[in-house]
């Protein structure tokens, strides 16, 4: 008969649903948020709002475009934390209205966690390479900026992390500082790949063993951009591909300088990224040419499965319901772990 599980996404600003039948993605819908573009950053009351009026809509029609009847699910998955409080609220009653009205399993996810095992994502119409074990994961994303080593699917250990921000905070604390909308990961990026990315230097943190800090390249992005408007106020608008070419750049190399750090260190050559700021196309060509170079078995997940989506978070809800791990309905979100 197989497993169906209907995941269920809603940690920061986008409203995710989606069916998951055997580990196989059967529909993964996403509403995103234009509303906080103009604020900088996600406004928490208004990502909670903007949950709770896309969150029954965006669940039928993953199990529309599954093909999937209620009745079909075995088993609802959520996101349980890390997150937005508000936003991960609207998730997780949902997630428990549903699971108490069909009785069926509730499983709790970790967002970080599921971003991570979005590698193990299978899909019916294209092959499925699978990352073996060990295996050396950089997780990079809007809070967190970490390598991991997973030994298996649920046994993981950090070894590196940021001090400070993470990489998409300095992608996004950037931008603001150009004016960009939030996000501006994904700006940078396009305007990046026609401006020159050694236009500008700027400087890199000193972090010891395979932590990374991003707080100082905005102090200095910051100051080095408050001097140049200083001899001329058209210099953002002016420089802005080079800028963005020069930014990405450096933290490309922060990250990577890391990532084959730890690689060095741990002999391990199974090497994925994942997370937001692994849809960056800076990050991706780099990583592609490092591994060739280095022979690693790389692992650069589809762009759908970067970003915030449902269907890693019923990857992650389908191996969890093959150990039996569910949750009681007294469970709680969780915003920090
Ligand atoms: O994983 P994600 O969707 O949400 C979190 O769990 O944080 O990551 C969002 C982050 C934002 O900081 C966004 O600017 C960044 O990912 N991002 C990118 C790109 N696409 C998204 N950063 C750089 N280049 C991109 N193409
Ligand atoms: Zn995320």
């Amino acid at each position: 008969m197989g497993v169906t599980i209907l995941a269920i996404e809603s940690s920061c600003d986008d409203t995710s649903a989606a069916v998951v039948k055997d580990g196989y993605i059967l529909s993964n819908l996403i509403a995103g948020q234009d509303i906080h573009m103009s604020y900088g950053g996600v406004v928490p009351e208004l990502a909670s709002r903007a949950h709770q009026a896309n969150i029954v809509p965006v669940a039928d029609q993953a199990l529309k475009k599954a093909g999937v009847r209620i009745d079909d699910i075995d088993a609802v998955a959520f996101t349980r934390g890390p997150g937005l409080l508000g936003s991960l609220l609207v998730g997780t009653s949902f997630a428990k209205g549903f699971a108490l009205a069909r009785n069926i399993p509730l499983i709790e996810v970790n967002h970080l966690h599921a971003h991570i095992l979005a590698h193990f994502i299978l899909e019916r119409d294209r092959e499925n390479r699978l990352p073996a074990f060990p295996f050396l994961c950089l997780l990079v994303s809007g809070g967190h900026t970490r390598i991991i080593l997973l030994r298996s699917h649920f046994e993981m250990e950090i070894l590196g992390n940021t001090i400070d921000d993470a990489a998409g905070e300095a992608f996004d604390k950037c931008g603001k500082l150009m004016d960009f909308p939030y996000p501006a990961g994904p700006i940078i990026d396009k305007l990046a790949s026609e401006g020159n990315n050694k236009a500008f230097i700027f400087s890199k943190p000193s972090v010891k063993g395979l932590d990374f800090s991003f707080s100082g390249l905005k102090t200095s992005f910051l100051y080095f951009l408050r001097d140049r408007l200083k001899e001329d106020p058209d210099f953002i608008i002016k420089n802005k591909t080079d800028l963005c070419a020069s930014l990405q750049e450096t933290i490309i190399s922060i990250l990577m300088t890391k990532l084959i750090k730890a690689s060095q260190l741990t002999g391990i050559k199974e090497i994925g990224i994942a997370g937001g700021v692994s849809a960056n196309s800076g990050l991706r060509n780099y990583l592609s040419r490092e591994g060739e170079k280095r022979g690693w078995n790389l692992f650069i997940p589809p762009l759908k499965y970067t970003t915030d989506n449902a269907a890693m978070i019923g990857i992650t809800g389908y191996y969890k319901y093959l150990r039996g791990e569910f949750s009681n309905q007294d469970i709680v979100p969780q915003a920090r772990f």
